[in-house]
């Protein structure tokens, strides 16, 4: 039977991860995939993690199944830090919301919900996206399309063009959107960009879908939740995906979550009732580690301000780092402008060298980073700055 199959290429940011870890160059810098590391280069386990997962871990009684819903106090917290606690959306009964495996499988389930109620609806993504956006959907059966986004040679989001692909869209399309620090070119929406996005989606009858794994890596907890919020007050309709791999640092822990805002709170119950059956028919329940880890710190005041304080400095750095690649580079002499690195937000950008330069520097330097030259800023700490830097002045000289 298998030799019906065909070999497929392996995902290129999880081979680059393997690549990087297989390379015994001691200089090597892994750009690659988007892992939160710290000036060590080593991906800690945050304090408030830590603590919370041995509250938790003394005062667990049960291993007993939670349900497709997974945890109804993880569920409460995640939905108060998108929408904020007291969201008329919560309050109306128009919000479902259910505990994914990662922000993966909370797309993969909404995709799975869209078709079932949207079955020819075109989902809109930007040009770029995630590498693992359209193959998620379309292994769920949605069509997608591509609206542009960001500009290579402006640095700059190409907004007239990407306002003017959506007015393509037909009513009932999804349009997704990433919630903040943009993955891959960390380039976000003003607040001005996402109010005109709001008009067109209302107008044009377009549901929005907001994918938000950055959430405090940004600007800020409440900052990065800016445009979600807005289209949530403005919109009947919504869906949301969100993670915990970044900001809770729970990358392999699997925690995430998918919400969806109905109309009303009749149509909600409806909508639940078909999110609950996608999920049992699918991996029937979430994993609770993760998610318990989560709801235990959001649970407790002096739990929360120190997660708060540990990603406020996971911030911080990252900031730090664009800030210093951009000024380090300037300082070789290199002729290239890249002073628009710290002005991009979150855990990427791209650096704009062409793949010969980025494999010219996987193979000389060690210097790992996807072919389309997005970097994880992360990667980045003060022993291997220069070498970075010098690396890239190296190799986009003429
Ligand atoms: C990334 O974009 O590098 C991360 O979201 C990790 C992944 O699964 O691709």
């Amino acid at each position: 039977m298998f030799e019906a199959l065909r070999a497929l290429p392996a995902d290129p940011i999880l081979k680059l991860m393997v690549q990087c870890r297989n390379d015994p160059n001691p200089l090597k810098v892994d750009l690659g995939v988007g892992v939160y590391k710290n000036e060590q280069g080593h991906t800690p386990i945050m304090a408030a993690v830590r603590e919370a997962e041995q509250k938790m871990l003394s005062s667990q009684t049960s291993k007993v199944y939670i349900g497709p819903a997974g945890s109804e106090l993880f569920n409460h917290h995640i939905a108060g830090l998108l929408l904020g606690y007291d969201h008329p959306t919560i309050k109306d009964n128009r919000l479902v919301s259910a505990q994914t495996p990662g922000g993966c499988g909370a797309l993969r389930v909404a995709a799975e919900l869209i078709n079932r109620s949207a079955p020819s609806a075109t989902m809109w993504v930007s040009d770029p996206t995630w590498a693992n956006h359209v193959p998620t959907f379309s292994a769920a059966g949605i069509i997608t399309a591509t609206y542009p986004y960001y500009d290579n040679a402006a640095k700059e989001i190409r907004f007239d063009s990407m306002l003017a692909t959506l007015e393509e869209a037909k009513e009932g399309d999804i349009v997704l959107l990433h919630g903040c620090c943009h993955n891959p070119c960390g380039a976000d929406l003003n607040q001005q960009q996402w109010q005109t996005i709001a008009d067109l989606l209302l107008r044009k009858n377009l549901i929005p879908f907001i994918d938000i794994a950055y959430q405090g890596l940004g600007d800020g907890l409440d900052e990065d939740a800016y445009g979600l919020r807005l289209l949530a007050n403005q919109l009947p309709e919504m869906i949301i995906a969100s993670s915990c791999s970044k900001n809770f640092g729970l990358y392999r822990e699997r925690t995430g979550a998918v919400m969806v805002i109905s109309a009303s709170a009749d149509a909600s119950k409806v909508t639940a009732s078909n999110l609950m059956n996608v999920i049992r028919s699918n991996y029937s329940m979430p994993p609770a580690h993760g998610a318990s880890i989560v709801e235990t710190i959001l649970d407790d005041s002096s739990l929360t301000q120190m997660w708060k304080q540990e990603l406020n400095d996971v911030c911080v750095r990252i900031n730090d780092m664009r800030a210093r690649l951009s000024q380090q580079i300037a300082a070789t002499g290199c002729q290239t402008d890249f002073s628009f690195i710290p002005k991009q937000k979150g855990m990427f950008s791209f650096l704009g060298v062409t793949p010969e330069q980025v494999h010219q520097l996987r193979d000389d330097y060690s210097i790992y980073m996807v072919d389309s030259s997005r970097i994880s800023i992360a990667g980045l700490n003060p022993h291997n700055i220069d070498y970075v830097a010098e690396a890239i002045s190296s190799v986009v000289k003429p």
